[in-house]
């Protein structure tokens, strides 16, 4: 897969993709990153890629034409390019396993007060990582990339994923590790009774107990 990243603030992926699954997805070829300042595509003499609204209000928003200009270069008649915004549309574990199987993303990070409404006719998808205002959007795509890559296939265990949370609309069930009292907190009989069937029931049944507690509404789906 390959991943295009379009934003004003290419410092802040420095760390991010060099770190833990990310970077073994990299070294294995599972993945390349391309991070773009789509500052590099404006056509404007002191390479501005803001303005004010028309119409009035408070802030600068983000001309068409930079980021126009990016996704024209980079995008292939394959590539999926996705726009990341408050407004879109909330990001589940769902939409992360249908973008692990596309061959190339473009994510525009928006910034500032917002971006030209022009901008979205480009994206083929708007994704908001949830319900609450950030800067800007490049927190929200290294939260894409991030729960994507681990899903492309030979990054992690398969095994690993077919248990997360999400899957079957289900909160993960809690794991346990030695020692087997810490503090006089035990850990549950079951998991030392080597009895697979009961571990397996026990884990389903602490899974609908917690999606029940913490989160009902994925039960109601
Ligand atoms: N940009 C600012 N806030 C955002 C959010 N919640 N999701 C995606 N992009 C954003």
């Amino acid at each position: 897969m390959i991943i295009d990243i379009l934003t004003l603030f290419p410092e802040m992926f420095n760390t991010i993709f060099e770190q833990s699954i990310i970077k073994r997805a990299k070294e294995l070829d599972k993945v390349v990153i391309n991070i773009h300042n789509f500052r590099d595509y404006s056509l404007d003499s002191h390479k501005k890629v803001d303005d004010t609204p028309y119409g009035g209000g408070a802030g600068m928003v983000l001309t068409p034409q930079p980021i126009f200009d990016a996704v024209e270069d980079l995008r292939k008649d394959y590539s999926k390019v996705i726009l990341l915004t408050p407004s879109g549309n909330v990001y589940k574990q769902k939409m992360a396993y249908d973008l692990s199987k596309e061959k190339h993303l473009i994510i525009i990070c928006g910034h500032y007060e917002g971006f030209d409404e022009r901008i979205t006719t480009i994206a083929d998808l708007q994704i908001s990582i949830g319900d609450y205002v950030l800067t800007g959007g490049e927190i929200p795509s290294m939260v894409l990339v991030d729960s994507i890559v681990r899903l492309l296939p030979g990054v992690i265990n398969e095994e690993s994923h077919i248990e997360d949370s999400f899957n079957n609309n289900l909160l993960d069930y809690p794991t346990y590790t030695k020692p087997r009292i810490y503090k006089g907190l035990e850990v549950p009989e079951v998991l030392l009774s080597g009895n697979h069937e009961q571990i397996k029931k026990y884990r389903y049944e602490e899974s609908l107990k917690k999606t029940k507690q913490i989160r009902p509404d994925l039960l109601e789906k």
